[in-house]
């Protein structure tokens, strides 16, 4: 007898568990940073297409060794196997007519350190690393901190990584 208590007991509390498990469906409406109130199961309308920044004022690097962001436009820009119009502008040979910041040194090292009097091949898809820059408000929060805004340079004559 005690035995059969015990067991409906235990079947009780064991459904209870299974009531208690279901998933709970939040109250809050369905909010995404990129979706809006877009439901899942709908196409949200995708944002107007933001115009790139082309005001030529160079921004300044957010972390030691970023790849400077493009402050002008690249729109029909050829950078294929066949031309390379950033060089055109960018070559160190070019600058001084362009008035464009020439490479990096650090672009004419190939991946065994050695420095070529060509640019590195490595180096050849400029967009791979820099990037124009939208005019848009960004979608999602950002609270990025360099690590110099945080922790204030030990040695005030870093080298210059460039
Ligand atoms: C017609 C010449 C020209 C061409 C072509 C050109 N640029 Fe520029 N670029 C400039 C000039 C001039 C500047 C200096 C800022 C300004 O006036 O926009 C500059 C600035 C930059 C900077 C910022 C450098 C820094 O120190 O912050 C980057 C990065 C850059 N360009 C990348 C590119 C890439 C990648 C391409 C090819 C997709 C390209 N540029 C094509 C002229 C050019
Ligand atoms: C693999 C990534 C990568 C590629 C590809 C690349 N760069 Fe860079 N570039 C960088 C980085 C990282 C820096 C900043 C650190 C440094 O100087 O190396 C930089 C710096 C620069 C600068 C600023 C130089 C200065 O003295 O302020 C210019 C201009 C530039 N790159 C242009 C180009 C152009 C034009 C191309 C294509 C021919 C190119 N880069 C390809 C990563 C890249």
């Amino acid at each position: 007898m005690r035995t059969l208590t015990l067991l409906a007991i235990l079947l009780a509390s064991l459904l209870a568990f299974t009531v208690f498990a279901q998933p709970v469906v939040p109250a809050v409406p369905f909010h995404d940073n990129l979706r809006g109130t877009t439901p899942i199961d709908e196409e949200a309308k995708p944002p107007l297409i933001a115009p790139t920044e082309n005001k030529d004022v160079i921004r300044g690097l957010n972390y030691a060794q970023q790849p400077p962001t493009i402050p002008h436009k690249i729109d029909n820009y050829q950078l294929d196997r066949n031309a390379n119009k950033c060089l055109a502008c960018h070559a160190r040979s070019r600058a001084e007519e362009s008035g464009a910041v020439p490479v990096a040194v650090s672009h004419y090292i190939d991946r065994a350190g050695e420095v070529s009097g060509h640019l590195s091949p490595r180096r050849y898809f400029c967009t791979q690393c820099h990037v124009p820059q939208a005019d848009a408000k960004p979608l999602v929060g950002n609270t990025f901190q360099s690590v110099e805004d945080i922790r204030p340079l030990s040695s005030p004559t870093q080298p210059k990584s460039r």
